[in-house]
């Protein structure tokens, strides 16, 4: 079975960390199936996974990836990779992710339980669909849970190029609210703006109206930013600093505005179950920079490192 694996991290050098070649196939322990991966898409976390951060089980080699999309049973499914799903469906408190324990999925068949399959939205491609267990589930949550987008608000999406970005774009606009993102980059806000945003800046530009709700996956470097353009009584919801982990925080601006800040991370099985049905009513499609054979998925890593992408960066497993 052809795999994406990591036995030595390198903190340096994550990508020369990457492997690609036959791994025995898991045998899928009671109440796990086996999935047949047709494709998968690289996050921000691969990368802390090959620089050795985070959660990683004893011993090795480790298939990395949280994200595919594939073939179980007959059925075309998108994987969920959070674990252990809490008893409630609801509450994620801690997100331990596929690969954190030893069960990463950008390999040719991969052991999931039986329970983290949801059906692949009909209307998707299998890189597009493998863009939404991971990325476009946390934009959900941060846009439907922890905040209710509602038509009409005003969305700032910092940092247009990121995988939680565009979907936060796609996902905004499609509920009738007005996105407003900000990027670096002249062809990124070009691209934003086809994706259905209405108002693009360059990172740090005052924006024209206040945000209801800002999508901050950037961290310091977008921060006060964001801070900024917040209405009165509007909220920030962070889910990652691409930038960094420490921002400095307004308190004047905080309490006079009473602007809500909300951590979020990944989401719930419900959720990634209503954000398959939310894709498919509203034909929303993940914006995919490229895909790659699993072979060259080096390459994919480079562009996410290098910051170049502009959605997600996707492997095929066919
Ligand atoms: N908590 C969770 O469950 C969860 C889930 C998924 C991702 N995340 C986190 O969310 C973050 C975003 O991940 P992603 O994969 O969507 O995107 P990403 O590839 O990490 O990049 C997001 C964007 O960051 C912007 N950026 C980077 N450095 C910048 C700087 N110095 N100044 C201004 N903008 C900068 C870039 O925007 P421009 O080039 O357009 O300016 C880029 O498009 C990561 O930190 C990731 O770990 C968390």
């Amino acid at each position: 079975m052809r795999a994406a694996y990591v036995t030595e991290p390198d903190a340096d050098d994550p990508v020369g960390a990457i492997r690609v070649a036959d791994l025995d196939t898991p045998a899928p322990p009671p109440g796990w199936v086996s999935v047949d991966v047709r494709a998968g898409a690289l996050n921000m976390h691969d990368i802390w996974t090959l620089r050795g951060a985070g959660r990683r089980p004893p011993g090795g080699p480790h298939v990395i990836g949280s994200d595919a999309a594939g073939v179980a049973g007959g059925r075309d499914v998108i994987v969920y990779p959070v674990l252990p799903t809490e008893p409630n469906g609801r509450t994620v408190t801690h997100a331990i992710l596929l690969p954190d324990a030893g069960h990463g999925v950008l390999a040719e068949r991969i052991a999931v339980p039986a329970d983290h399959l949801v059906p692949k939205p009909a209307n998707l491609g299998w890189d597009e669909a493998a863009s939404l267990p991971t990325a476009w589930l946390t934009a959900y949550r941060m846009l439907f849970t922890k905040t209710a987008v509602a038509p009409g608000q005003i969305v700032l999406v910092q940092g247009a190029g990121g995988g939680v970005a565009t979907a936060a774009i796609g996902l905004a606009a499609a509920a009738g609210a007005t996105v407003i993102v900000t990027s670096r980059s002249p062809q990124k806000r070009e691209r934003a703006l086809a994706l259905g945003a209405a108002v693009a800046l360059d990172s740090g530009e005052r924006t024209p109206e206040l945000a209801d709700i800002v999508i901050e996956t950037v961290g310091p470097a977008t921060f006060e930013h964001s801070m900024r353009s917040t209405r009165a009584g509007g909220a920030i919801v962070v889910c990652g600093g691409t930038s960094g982990f420490t921002a400095s925080l307004d308190l004047p601006r905080l309490f006079a505005r009473e602007v809500a800040v909300h951590g979020s991370t990944m989401g719930t099985l419900d959720e990634l179950r209503a954000l398959v049905e939310f894709v498919e009513t509203h034909d929303v499609r993940p914006a995919v920079d490229s895909t790659v054979d699993l072979a060259d998925i080096h390459a994919q890593a480079e562009r996410m490192l290098a910051g170049t992408a502009f959605g997600k960066l996707c492997v095929s497993l066919t």
